[in-house]
Order: C-alpha cells, then sequence, then structure tokens
C-alpha cells in the first residue's frame, strides 16, 4: 500500500489533465511522431491517469508499461483503463485497448523503484514517463536515476512535480506558517530517503544536463474553482493532516486554517513539467 488511495487520484484527475503544459507535451509528441509503434514505460503509475492524459497525443499503435509497486493501485489502473478505452480485451496479463482508433497494448510490472529502477528502465522504450511522481524522491535517487537513463539513451518527459507554489482565496493569516510547516513535511522520507519535494525539478534539470541532456520545463498549475469544491476541501484535509504530523504548528491554528478553506472559491497549486532528452 503506498498511501494513495484510488479515490484521491480520482479526485484529481481532472485537474491533474487540464494543468498539463501543452508547449513541453508537444516537444515530446514531436519527437515521437511518425514513428509506426510508440513504446513508453510509466513510473509511479498510480491508476494510470498519466496514460489517459498522454495517449491521446501520441500516435496510432501505442505499447504501455505501468510501474507501480503498489498491487491494489495496479488493479485499480487495469479496471479504469478497461471502462476508458472504446473497446478492451484482455490477453494473459496484457490489456488490448482501442481508444480514438488508437490500439493501446497495456502491460503492469509491479515494481519498488526505491530499489528496481535499473530492472525497469532495462525494458527497451521510446520514452519513460511519470506524473506526479518526482516530488516523492530524494535529489540522490534522482541523480542516480539521471545517469541510469543517459546510459540507456532515453527520453523523459515528467508532468505535475509540485513546485512549492500554493495560493488559496480568500489568503488566511494562517497560510505563510501552514505552507512552511507543509514543506517541512514535504522533505520526509517517501522510501527513497529525505524526499526532493519542491526542489526535484531543479535536480532533474541539473542532473540530465549534467549527462548531456537537452531539457524543457514548464508551468501546470492546477487552478481550482467552485467547481473543484470537493478536491479543495480534500486538499486542504491532506495538507491539514500533514501538517499536524510535523507538530510545528498550534492546533488551534491549524484547526483556523482549515475552517477558512472550507469556504476557498480558489485555489492554485503550482507544478512544474519537464522533458530530457539525449541528442
Ligand atoms: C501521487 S501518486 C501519482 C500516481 C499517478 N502517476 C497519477 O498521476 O495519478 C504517486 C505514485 O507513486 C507510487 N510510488 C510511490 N513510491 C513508489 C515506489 N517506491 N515504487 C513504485 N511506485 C511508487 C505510488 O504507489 C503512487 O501510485
Amino acid at each position: 500500500m503506498s498511501g494513495f488511495s484510488p479515490q484521491w487520484l480520482a479526485l484529481r484527475e481532472s485537474a491533474d489533465h487540464r494543468a498539463v503544459n501543452a508547449q513541453v507535451r508537444k516537444a515530446i509528441v514531436d519527437d515521437l511522431a511518425g514513428q509506426e509503434r510508440v513504446a513508453v514505460v510509466d513510473i509511479g503509475c498510480g491508476t494510470g491517469s498519466n496514460l489517459r492524459s498522454l495517449a491521446p497525443h501520441l500516435g496510432a499503435r501505442q505499447v504501455w508499461r505501468l510501474v507501480d509497486y503498489d498491487a491494489a493501485l495496479l488493479g485499480a489502473a487495469r479496471d479504469t483503463l478497461m471502462r476508458w478505452a472504446d473497446d478492451a480485451r484482455e490477453s494473459g496479463d496484457r490489456l488490448l485497448l482501442v481508444k480514438d482508433q488508437r490500439a493501446i497494448e497495456v502491460a503492469f510490472l509491479q515494481a519498488d523503484l526505491a530499489t528496481g529502477l535499473s530492472d525497469v528502465l532495462d525494458h527497451k522504450c521510446d520514452a519513460v514517463t511519470a506524473a506526479a511522481f518526482f516530488d516523492l524522491v530524494s535529489e540522490d535517487w534522482i541523480g542516480h536515476f539521471c545517469a541510469e537513463m543517459a546510459a540507456r539513451r532515453r527520453r523523459f518527459y515528467t508532468v505535475l512535480t509540485y513546485d512549492g507554489r500554493e495560493q488559496w482565496t480568500p489568503p488566511s493569516p494562517e497560510d505563510a506558517a501552514v505552507l512552511a510547516a507543509f514543506h517541512r513535511h514535504q522533505a520526509s522520507d517517501k522510501g527513497f530517503g529525505a524526499a526532493a519535494g519542491p526542489g526535484a525539478t531543479q535536480a532533474l534539470a541539473a542532473g540530465f544536463q549534467r549527462h548531456g541532456a537537452k531539457i524543457m520545463t514548464g508551468t501546470s498549475p492546477w487552478q481550482l474553482g467552485p467547481e473543484d469544491q470537493m478536491l479543495m476541501q480534500e486538499l486542504a484535509r491532506g495538507i491539514a493532516a500533514a501538517v499536524e504530523e510535523t507538530g510545528t504548528i498550534a492546533k488551534d491554528d491549524l484547526a483556523r486554517w482549515q475552517e477558512a478553506r472550507r469556504n476557498a472559491s480558489a485555489c492554485e497549486i503550482g507544478h512544474l513539467d519537464f522533458y530530457a532528452r539525449f541528442g
């Protein structure tokens, strides 16, 4: 169990898809255009949201390998993708999907990326991708990841890495203290050593550039409004729970902050998208 519930991932999916930076996505889509068949590995796939977001922009024949260490999420990915597709068949462990006239073959792999990265990257592919994953890993792991990717000269595209910016409307006097405490929690170990949190994209940029890759970065903020009320409430609940774990904010102040967030009319959460390629 990863601590990410399928319900939370489903709640955020539409905000995630709306937020993706179109220019960064175009860079990888253009690089893969014209290939008869595109193979993609999605690491930390959850229920497959990243596939549902990116596949409609790729070519007519796609092969995806979805990797996560959480068996329950991989099961939810299989079910969700079968419902999402226009047509779905099982072939052994794989899914053969048709969506908007694209043939999409999907394989699932349960693997712990903290310990088993090399094996995962040994699967031949045209690109490795990830969504909402890199703020969980450590700077050391990012350095290792960049070296492994450079050794295989793999393209890399990741979206929705938290960048530390949050803006709630209306603002509340506790915002700054809550955000500082949340960032302290962000740095806690999520299984890869002290997490890079909002520094992850900078670490990726430095790591890929060290190995000679060309890189591109773009913003992909969640821009939430009244129609995202449930997501804003669940987000505030999650932030408050994380902040409480740090023990750095008085319970009353935190309760006041969460109460104020019940009346939030808008919220912007900063993310960055990133693309790197060799040659
Ligand atoms: C925030 S969720 C994002 C899921 C999905 N990419 C999305 O955008 O909806 C982070 C994902 O990373 C996975 N994860 C965390 N640590 C992992 C590890 N050590 N090995 C493999 N997957 C991991 C979690 O199980 C979860 O699915």
